[in-house]
């Protein structure tokens, strides 16, 4: 439960990331706001907390009911509104670096002075997101992965400003969280895990566009020799293609063809119905 002094906990974005945060926050025991910019995607959020708080529940795996969880959140549209009263806002927005700038200068101004600014960007400069506020000292990545309730690990990574005293508090609510944390200490393009997990990916598909291996190959190779729980192309489609692309636009290599195809046909994985598999028909299978 809650020992720190952070108490009301504000997560910007609804969706995947942002809605498995705010569950593992109200759970933790926090009292959470979840916001997005419609109502609609707020409701969609809170309807998969519920699906998920149901599934812990059923299998022993809360302290409270899931009802008391869902009781500590609210959901809001109104920025300015969800984080008067936060002590801690974690953005998981889109990954667009101006509009995370222009999001984390709003918030800026709507926050409690104490307020700690977190991102959850995949892999941005937390150092040109904190530069956007007059408070850069207390912005700092929480880099969580998908889905975050069944996911251990959180990336903690320091911008060149952020202070002693809030990677403290990052690492104790992360713990708090019941999370593993990796502290990273250099704030460069994609972290840690994404610099490493990436090129699993893109090696799949390297090798798929010179015909050298096929998706169910390469993910059975992965799943059966090597014990993943998915191969890289059914870990690109759950955690969506376009985020391995935008990933490389970023740096001075490119990405495999047989990425960037998916991307221009919106094929973008189990988020879309369809990537490398077809996720409304059955899904991966690659029993060799
Ligand atoms: N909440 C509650 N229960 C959940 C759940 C959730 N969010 N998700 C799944 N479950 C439940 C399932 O419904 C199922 O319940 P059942 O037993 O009653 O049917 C149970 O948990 C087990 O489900 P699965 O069989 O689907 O789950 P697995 O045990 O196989 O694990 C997985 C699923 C954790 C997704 C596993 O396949 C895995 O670890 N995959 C790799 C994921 C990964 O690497 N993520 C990181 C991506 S990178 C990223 O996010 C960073 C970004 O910057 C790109």
């Amino acid at each position: 439960m809650v020992e720190s002094d952070i108490e009301n906990v504000t997560v910007l974005g609804a969706g995947s990331m942002g809605h498995g945060i705010a569950e593992l926050a109200a759970i933790a025991g926090y009292d959470v706001v979840v916001r997005d910019i419609e109502e609609e995607l707020v409701a969609d959020g809170l309807e998969e907390v519920e699906w998920s708080l149901g599934k812990l529940e059923e299998k022993g795996k809360l302290d409270d009911s899931a009802d008391a969880v869902r009781a500590r959140m609210t959901g809001e549209t109104d920025l300015a509104a969800a984080v008067a009263d936060a002590d801690l806002v974690v953005e998981a927005i889109p990954e667009n670096l101006d509009l995370k700038r222009d999001t984390f200068a709003e918030v800026d101004d709507h926050a409690p002075d104490h307020a700690i600014l977190a991102s959850n960007t995949s892999g941005l400069s937390i150092t040109a997101i904190g530069a956007a506020t007059d408070r850069p000292e207390q912005v700092v990545g929480t880099h969580f992965f998908n889905p975050p309730v069944k996911m251990d690990l959180v990336e903690v990574v320091h911008g060149e400003q952020t202070s002693e005293a809030t990677l403290t508090a990052a690492h104790e609510f992360v713990a708090d969280l019941g999370k593993r944390a990796i502290d990273v200490k250099r704030d460069v393009h994609g972290f840690i895990v994404n610099n490493v997990m990436l090129p699993f990916i893109e090696e799949g598909a390297w090798m798929l566009a010179d015909g050298d291996a096929t998706v169910r190959q390469a993910d059975a190779a992965m799943v059966y020799q090597r014990g993943y729980p998915m191969g890289p192309f059914e870990l690109a489609d759950y955690t969506g293609i376009d985020i391995a692309y935008h990933f490389r636009e970023d740096t001075d290599l490119d990405s495999p063809p047989t990425i960037a195809e998916k991307v221009e046909a919106d094929d973008l994985g189990k988020k879309t119905g369809r990537g490398f598999y077809d996720w409304e028909g059955d899904g991966p299978d690659y029993e060799p």
